[in-house]
């Protein structure tokens, strides 16, 4: 008999097969059971008839519990009515483990119990689409910077000193040394755009931020793309088309996905053809004072800032020309006006807030180690980063992709905890 992953179960119609996976469903009406069943890569219905399977397994069939694993035989048939398109007439059936109590059922939990619970949660539909369509934004973005000339390079996750800041780091020992765990693998991808041009990194991240929001994780991926040569105005060229590209192949390949999430894609859509605003920081504090938020020039945004600029336009923007102070010491500040930063957030809309920050590198050795020494951070540690403006430094720019941003925005969640597998949240390391 030949056994079949449900994503193929189509190529099987009229056949007698076999599918492997776990009783998600079961329902009973007398003479007839309903089984639905998941293997991971699909669903499908198996109806058991008493009259066709016989008393014995037909009352084993009735006392199966959510989650048993089992070996299902069947007549595949096609099926309008059915969501999955198909169904399984039974034949037969083997369990291979029987499941005890199982906690989680199909009515609503409590959103705690189901992090305590994160490593049976994943087996839901929805938690299912979700990782579908991380893997694919992975896969879109990598395939896009292969395409356009950037190679991988993995930057350390144990590293010497701070990237963005000492105030989040995670500190470790290092036989005896201090050490930290990277907050962003930039500076490193900073030596091999020199060696390379166009690099990027793709690893975890972490921030020891004790902020509880539903837009931090204190373990995060993030892409970083880096760029001998490019200034900031194709530095947003660049992050706009790479957007672009990810929405478009989601959008074409995760049809089912996104319904299965109740994303409403109108919105999505419009983006691959659209240009992303572009305004400035200047511009964004004027707007934000209008509709009497309480900040002025020079303060950070906070979510609800972020959310007020995005939501008054269709797309994604870029938000340009921070204030250098409220920014990392390794960007370039303005030519004419240095109390401000070649830098650029994106901003997602429907109040995704900064899915992308990127920003032009300062290139100048001086003007670098006097940067270094306001932001107090260890010159020696610094000295093979100064050396990339010792030995022919070139203008050159890069950008940091929070990758679960990028999947909440896309699938519509409202909190970033269900766009990575195992989230690692303030006073949350289990499971
Ligand atoms: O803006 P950030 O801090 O930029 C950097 O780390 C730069 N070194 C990137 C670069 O230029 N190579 O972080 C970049 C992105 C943010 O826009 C956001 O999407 C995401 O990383 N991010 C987080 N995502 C989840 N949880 C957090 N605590 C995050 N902090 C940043
Ligand atoms: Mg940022």
């Amino acid at each position: 008999m030949a056994k079949v992953l449900l994503k193929d179960i189509g190529q099987h119609v009229g056949q007698e097969v076999t599918i492997r996976g776990w009783l998600y469903n079961h329902r009973s009406s007398g003479k007839i059971q309903f089984l639905i069943i998941r293997d991971g890569t699909g669903f499908i219905q198996g109806v058991m008839v008493k009259n066709d399977v016989g008393e014995e397994v037909f009352s084993l069939a009735q006392g199966l519990t959510q989650e048993t694993s089992l070996e299902v035989t069947g007549h595949v048939k096609e099926d309008d009515r059915s969501p999955w398109g198909y169904e399984l007439a039974i034949s037969g059936f083997e369990i291979i483990a029987r499941a005890e109590d199982y906690p989680i059922s199909l009515k609503e939990h409590g959103v705690d119990f189901l992090l305590d619970h994160r490593h049976l949660w994943m087996r839901t539909p929805r938690q299912v689409a979700i990782m579908r369509v991380r893997d694919s934004i992975i896969r879109a973005i990598r395939q896009w910077l292969h395409d356009n000339g950037f190679c991988l390079i993995d930057a350390p996750i144990l590293t010497p000193a701070a990237c963005e800041g000492t105030t989040t780091l995670f500190e470790t020992d290092y036989f005896g040394e201090k050490a930290y765990l990277s907050q962003s693998g930039q500076l490193y991808m900073e030596a091999a755009a020199m060696a390379l041009g166009r690099v990027y990194c793709f690893g975890p991240t972490f921030r020891a931020e004790k902020s509880k929001t539903r837009r931090h994780l204190i373990e995060f991926w993030m892409m970083e793309p880096e760029m001998a040569f490019v200034e900031h105005d194709e530095n947003m060229d660049i992050q706009e088309e790479l957007v672009k590209y990810v929405i478009s192949q989601i959008l074409e390949h995760h049809k089912q996905d996104l319904a299965a999430l109740e994303r409403d894609v109108s919105r999505l859509e419009k983006i691959p053809n659209m240009k992303f605003a572009r305004i400035t920081y200047d511009e964004a504090i004027d707007f934000l004072r209008e509709k009497g938020h309480d900040i002025k020039w020079g303060d950070d945004f906070g979510a609800p800032d972020e959310t007020a600029l995005a939501s008054h336009h269709e797309g994604p923007v870029f938000v340009e020309g921070f204030p250098a102070h409220i920014k990392a010491f390794y960007m370039k500040p303005h030519a004419d006006r240095p109390d401000i930063v070649l830098a650029a957030d994106l901003l997602a809309p429907e109040g995704y807030g900064e899915i992308i920050g990127g920003s032009q590198r300062l290139d100048d050795l001086d003007l670098l180690l006097k940067r270094i020494k306001e932001h107090k951070l260890p010159q020696q540690a610094f000295e093979w980063y100064l050396d990339l403006r010792r030995y022919g430094s070139v203008p050159h720019s890069g950008f940091g992709i929070g990758l679960e941003r990028l999947v909440a925005w896309i699938c519509g969640l409202d909190h970033l905890r269900e766009a990575i597998p195992f989230p690692r949240l303030l006073n949350r390391i289990y499971p």
